[in-house]
């Protein structure tokens, strides 16, 4: 029996890796430009190796990153509703960023309950989460059939947009607040992008963070066990690892801090003494002063009226927000008009 069912399962399920191959040349590039740079920066993507994707879902796990909870509150209380008003017909789903996939399975649930079958689009940079997260919906909905895409936002919806089949609704997911890592031009030319490879009667659901008292957020993004600095820190491991870099992880420190004017958390490393660093890959010596910082992340912080401004912007009609019972996370229905 337990053969038989992966056997069913490996026809159902493909991995499409996206790219020009060519991801470890793509990090030293992206790795040069950021730490040369005058204020110091690296591109969130490169979070997500193997471990930095178990230490993101270790954060989703702590009791200070309240997101994840909120959002799971959401979708187990207004799944079915959810995809009532977003599809009146059969249709598949699209998510960008899937990680684990935990969070999907209330609206796949709610999805099989109302159609024969269902094909699962999950877009993510981590292939190690891609077929952890599919082997493991594969094996509880045996009316599930995946195609994965191993690649960053923008080349997969380039593909995207090639693979609708007519007849059959798309909903596109976007969760986890995650559309508040673009700073504001980045995520209007996300949703347009998005926007881009779907039609007319076709859903976008986006998972966004609420503002609220900068404390609160400031301890999600900065936990008391550390496992977000051991998330942020952790570029500086696979700068070690990939690029033959020698940093000391004791010589930085994690530092999340609140910018109330933009609305967003703002993650750094900060360097605790002066110090050069060697990147023998990149034949590149780098010097900290003491107390220098290198960017990682901002995660902006929304209200709605803010988010359906961008759905407008991009060619979306707003249609709906559902929010958790102590209102610090929305979950927003736009409609490709
Ligand atoms: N999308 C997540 C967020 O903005 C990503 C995230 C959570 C994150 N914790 C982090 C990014 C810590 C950098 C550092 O909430």
């Amino acid at each position: 029996m337990v053969s038989q069912t992966v056997s069913t399962a490996s026809n159902r399920f493909a991995l499409r890796r996206l790219g020009d191959g060519r991801d470890s040349t793509s990090f030293a590039e992206d790795v040069r430009e950021g730490l040369t740079a005058r204020q110091k920066s690296l591109p969130p993507k490169y979070f997500y190796d193997a471990l930095g994707s178990q230490l993101f879902e270790a954060i989703c796990h702590l009791p200070e990153y309240y997101l994840t909870r909120a959002e799971s509150e959401i979708l187990r209380d207004n799944a079915d509703e959810i995809v009532a008003s977003a599809a009146g017909r059969p249709a598949r789903l699209v998510e960008l960023g899937s990680g684990s996939a935990e969070k999907t399975r209330y609206l796949i649930d709610a999805l099989l309950n109302r159609q024969p079958s269902l094909h699962y689009v999950p877009v993510d940079i981590s292939r190690v989460s891609l077929e952890r997260s599919s082997f493991e919906l594969l094996q509880i909905y045996p009316r599930l059939s995946i195609t994965a895409y191993a690649a960053d936002y923008f080349t997969a919806l380039k593909a995207l947009a090639e693979t609708a089949s007519s007849g059959e609704r798309t909903i596109a997911l976007f969760l986890g607040s995650n559309i508040g890592n673009f700073d504001p031009d980045g995520s209007r030319a996300f949703l347009s992008e998005l926007r881009r490879m779907l039609r007319p009667g076709d859903a976008l659901l986006v998972g966004a963070d609420l503002k609220k008292a900068g404390e609160v957020l400031i301890r999600a993004y900065d936990d008391a066990l550390g496992v977000t600095a051991a998330f942020n820190l952790n570029l500086l491991v696979r700068m070690n690892r990939e690029l033959e870099a020698n940093f000391d992880v004791a010589k930085f420190s994690h530092r999340a801090t609140y910018n109330q004017e933009l609305g967003r958390v703002e993650i750094r490393m900060v360097s605790l003494e002066p110090q050069t660093i060697r990147l023998r890959a990149l034949d590149l010596e780098v010097s900290f002063r003491e107390g220098e910082t290198i960017h990682t992340e901002n995660s902006y912080k929304f209200d709605v009226e803010q988010l359906a401004g961008m759905a407008r912007a991009t060619g979306f009609a707003p249609e709906r927000t559902w929010f958790d019972s102590a209102r610090r996370f929305s979950f927003n229905l736009f409609a490709a008009s």
